[in-house]
Order: C-alpha cells, then sequence, then structure tokens
C-alpha cells in the first residue's frame, strides 16, 4: 500500500506541474499507459493471494479514478489559460506580413513612365510585336545592307514553304518599337506628341545585360518647329521625375542611328557614375518622307524599360526580370 502512496504523491506533484498539454499527455502515459507505474503494479498482483489482490486492487482502482480525474482538470485549465487573450496577446512579436499579389517590377516601371509622360501631355499608343520588313527596317531608314538586317540580330519568321506567286513581305518579330513611329505617323497629323511602351526581340546571346526579349519605350515629338531644345526639355523632366532627383546631370553625345539626324545618346549621372539611358536624335527627313510628310520636324527617343529598372532598383542581372523566380518578384 505504501508503494501507491508514494506514487499517488509523485504523480500529484508532477500532474499540477505540467506546463503544457504535450507534458501532460506524456504523465498520463507515464502512469496510466499500457507500460505505464499503475499498470505495473496491478500486474504484480496476479501472483498473490486472493485477499490481498483484492484489498490493493480496490485502492489502486481509486487511485486510478483519482488520477483520471486530475488529468481531466488538468487539462481544462491548461486549455483556458492557453486561449485567454491576455496570455495569447503579445504585443511585442513581429507582425507576420501578409502576402498580396503585386504588379512585376517591370510593369511599375512601364505604369510610372507612362503617367510621367501622360502628365506632360504625350499620348500612349501600341503597336504590333510581329512586324513587317517595311516598318522595322526599311520606312526607317535601314538599308538593305545594313547590319542590323543580320540574322544574328532579328527573329524572322519562316517564309511559306509554298512560294506566293507575288513577291510578298518578309515578317519578323520587332527588333525595337520604332516602327510605330511610321504606323502612328501614316494615319496622323501633325502636331503630336506620342510614346510607345512594348516588347522587342532581339536574336542575341544573354548575359548579365541582354535578354532576347525586353522592353521599350518610343517617343515621338513632331510640330513645324519642334527642336534639340525641346527634347532636352522633356527628356530631363522624364528623368527627374522618374529617379525623384532634381539633381541629376546629363550628357548628350553625338550617336548613330539611320533614322535620325543628327543622332545622340542620353547620359545620366547618378551616385557619381555616368550611365548611358537613351538613344534620340531629330527625325531623319527620309523618314517623314516615307510617311508624306512636308516641312515638319521632330525629335525621337528610345530607352530600355528594363534598363531604367534595372537602375532605379539596383538589379544586377536583366535575367531575374524573367526568372519566375518569386523570391526576387516578392521585392518589389
Ligand atoms: N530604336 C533605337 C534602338 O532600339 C533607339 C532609338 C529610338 C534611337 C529613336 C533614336 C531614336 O536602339
Amino acid at each position: 500500500m505504501a508503494i501507491i502512496d508514494s506514487l499517488k504523491q509523485q504523480a500529484f506533484r508532477e500532474i499540477q506541474g505540467a506546463e503544457d498539454l504535450k507534458k501532460l499527455e506524456e504523465l498520463q502515459l507515464k502512469y496510466l499507459g499500457r507500460k505505464g507505474k499503475l499498470t505495473e503494479i496491478l500486474r504484480s498482483l496476479k501472483n498473490k493471494p486472493i485477499t490481498e489482490r483484492k484489498k490493493i486492487g480496490e485502492v489502486a482502482n481509486k487511485f486510478k479514478h483519482e488520477l483520471e480525474e486530475l488529468l481531466n482538470q488538468k487539462n481544462k485549465s491548461l486549455i483556458t489559460t492557453r486561449s485567454t487573450p491576455s496570455s495569447i496577446l503579445d504585443l511585442t512579436r513581429p507582425g507576420a506580413k501578409v502576402l498580396r499579389g503585386h504588379a512585376h517590377p517591370l510593369t511599375q516601371v512601364e505604369e510610372d513612365v507612362r503617367r510621367i509622360f501622360s502628365s506632360m501631355n504625350f499620348t500612349v499608343v501600341e503597336g504590333p510585336e510581329l512586324e513587317s520588313e517595311y516598318y522595322n527596317f526599311d520606312a526607317l531608314n535601314i538599308r538593305e545592307n545594313h547590319p542590323a538586317r543580320d540574322m544574328w540580330d532579328t527573329f524572322w519568321l519562316k517564309e511559306p514553304s509554298q512560294k506566293p506567286k507575288v513577291k510578298s513581305e518578309k515578317f519578323l518579330l520587332r527588333t525595337h518599337t520604332s516602327p510605330v513611329q511610321i504606323r502612328y505617323m501614316e494615319t496622323h497629323k501633325p502636331p503630336f506628341q506620342i510614346v510607345v511602351p512594348g516588347r522587342v526581340f532581339r536574336y542575341e546571346a544573354t548575359d548579365a545585360s541582354h535578354e532576347i526579349n525586353f522592353y521599350q519605350l518610343e517617343g515621338l515629338m513632331v510640330g513645324s518647329d519642334i527642336s534639340l531644345a525641346n527634347f532636352r526639355f522633356v527628356i530631363e523632366e522624364f528623368f527627374r521625375h522618374f529617379f525623384q532627383d532634381q539633381k541629376i546631370q546629363f550628357r548628350f553625345r553625338p550617336s548613330y542611328f539611320p533614322f535620325v539626324e543628327p543622332g545622340l545618346e542620353v547620359d545620366i549621372r547618378l551616385k557619381n557614375k555616368w550611365l548611358e539611358v537613351m538613344g534620340a536624335g531629330m527625325v531623319h527627313s527620309k523618314v517623314f518622307e516615307a510617311v508624306g510628310y512636308k516641312n515638319i520636324q521632330g525629335f525621337a527617343f528610345g530607352v530600355g524599360i528594363d534598363r531604367l529598372a534595372m537602375i532605379k532598383y539596383e538589379v544586377p542581372d536583366i535575367r531575374l526580370f524573367y526568372s519566375g523566380d518569386l523570391r526576387f518578384i516578392r521585392q518589389f
């Protein structure tokens, strides 16, 4: 009997002291489980005389009920303390971030750029990704023998296996957004100012700064007296807004593109570094000729949206934008 008494004391002490439900469960097994202490005692009665068995059995049974009762109570009290607000509400814990869907960084930058140019009264227009050789090259004064027409730079569409009777045009994935200049001028009269965001394609080896497809923004402003001074104002205004930095420095360097004359390249100085950001120039007379404009002038520019995003967010590799890696995307 003494053995049950001491077991009882030990069990009660341990149950009272249990800190959580897991511990309580362990104690339940320790005393009442199939290999538990009480079961052990009851089993050892097998060889005892019947009178003794009866006596100890009674005490053991009572003990068992008391244990069950106590375990039950303790269980209830653990559950209720666990759910009292004061003990579950820890105001010092960092909050869990609620993940919501959001636009891709390139979309965010494109929307930014659209907004800034719209605020300067530019109209946003779009054009087809699948283009003809005429719009992508000829009308832009890019001659037959120009290196940009090489197989290596352009994704040409397969020509039909059955040659059509009349000579048909060759098709390609546009290598820049400039063909939309032609499409727009064919159907509108100046003066106007447009920007054209869109996807472009280049058949090139990829690396940290080159992708086979990326995004550009074309700009075109045409009127009877549009000059490089207008270009300079518009573009400086744009970059100051885009980088939210009034002190950006600009550099305009002479450059060459067949569809502008003079052609130039724009550099900006950010964080003490000169970065090349866009090609531009005054629209070439051959281009105006192709759309039948006379006595007119204007400027055009082309900027890489991916490049703007890389500079703004300090992304070291253009391929990250197209990786589909959520660890990257969720940072924006
Ligand atoms: N289309 C040129 C390019 O893709 C950029 C450009 C546009 C240059 C307009 C001059 C004027 O590189």
